[in-house]
């Protein structure tokens, strides 16, 4: 496996493979969210690179980038298990050189849910991801169902700026009791650990309700905040019911596919989930 930092030698490396390239960009503290999707890329691609880097860009001022888990010896321990090729782990430095001036706005699907807590997040995803693509050159990227809002801006950026690359969208992965596997578990007392199973469960009972016909997008949503208020130690930042591609919210009957997103802090960590589901 080898482990590239400069932009030039990975330029080396990249133009002497041949065949599809997987790359899968991760900002690290690994964990099997990530190995699903190299696990993907090494079923479809002839060579699977995986970045690791924290993303400066697309942390606002009061978020976690300087407490952001770092385990990088462990990550290389998980990627080298795993048969991945390269590694890519650049430096601030080098994608963000002193007066580095150019942002990616999508302007659509970027615009609700996670945005209005986090308005400067896609832009610094659009931006990084952008970047690593036109660095690493790949023929496919994955992507994890787990970040639904970021997934479907790619996406349409990929669409938009005509990169000619196949995003393939990989399950989320989740732990015994249903907690979606995230890098920010890690700050998560054991407690809380179990108690924010209690977001999974929302999620699937809202399911339970559209199976059982209820179609109302208020009712769906109420019952599944009262579900979640009943835990004292979480507090709902939002609930949603979207249109599942364009991700505009649904206010009253449902129809079509959705998707049900939330973010709920526990212990002051922001936690994200979501789950599918198609009346059709
Ligand atoms: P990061 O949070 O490290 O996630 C990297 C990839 O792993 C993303 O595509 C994410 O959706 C996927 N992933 C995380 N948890 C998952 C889970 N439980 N199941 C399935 N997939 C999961 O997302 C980012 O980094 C950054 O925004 C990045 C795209 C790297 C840009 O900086």
């Amino acid at each position: 496996m080898k482990i590239i930092s400069s932009l030039s030698e990975f330029k080396e490396i990249r133009n002497n493979l041949s065949g599809t390239i997987g790359f899968i960009p991760t900002m690290g503290a690994l964990h099997g969210g990530h190995l699903s999707l190299v696990k993907k890329s090494n079923q479809n691609c002839d060579h699977t690179i995986v970045s690791i880097f924290i993303n400066p860009t697309q942390f606002s001022k009061d978020e976690d980038l300087n407490s952001y888990p770092k385990t990088l010896e462990r990550d290389l321990g998980f990627l080298k298990k795993n048969h991945v090729g390269v590694v890519f782990l650049p430096t601030n430095d080098t994608l963000y050189p002193r007066g580095y001036s150019t942002f990616i706005n999508e302007n659509i699907i970027s615009r609700g849910l996670e945005a209005k807590s986090r308005p400067t997040f896609f832009r610094g995803v659009t931006t990084i991801v952008a970047k690593l693509f036109n660095i690493v050159n790949p023929t496919h990227s994955f992507f994890g169902e787990k970040d639904a809002q970021q997934l479907r801006v790619i996406n349409k950026m990929v669409a938009d700026l005509n990169f000619p690359i196949e995003v393939v969208a990989c399950p989320i992965v989740r732990e015994e009791n249903g907690l979606a596997m995230s890098s920010r578990n890690e700050y998560l007392s054991v407690e809380s650990k179990k108690s924010a199973a209690i977001i999974y469960n929302a999620l699937t009972y809202a399911i339970f309700l559209l199976n059982n016909g209820e179609r109302n997008s208020d009712v769906i949503k109420r019952e599944i905040t009262k579900k979640i208020d009943r835990l004292p130690a979480a507090k709902i930042d939002y609930i949603s019911l979207s249109e599942s591609t364009s991700l505009t919210e649904i206010k009253g009957e449902i129809d079509g596919s959705i998707l049900i997103s939330m973010a709920v802090f526990f212990d002051g960590v922001r936690l994200i989930d979501n789950i599918s589901y198609s009346s059709d």
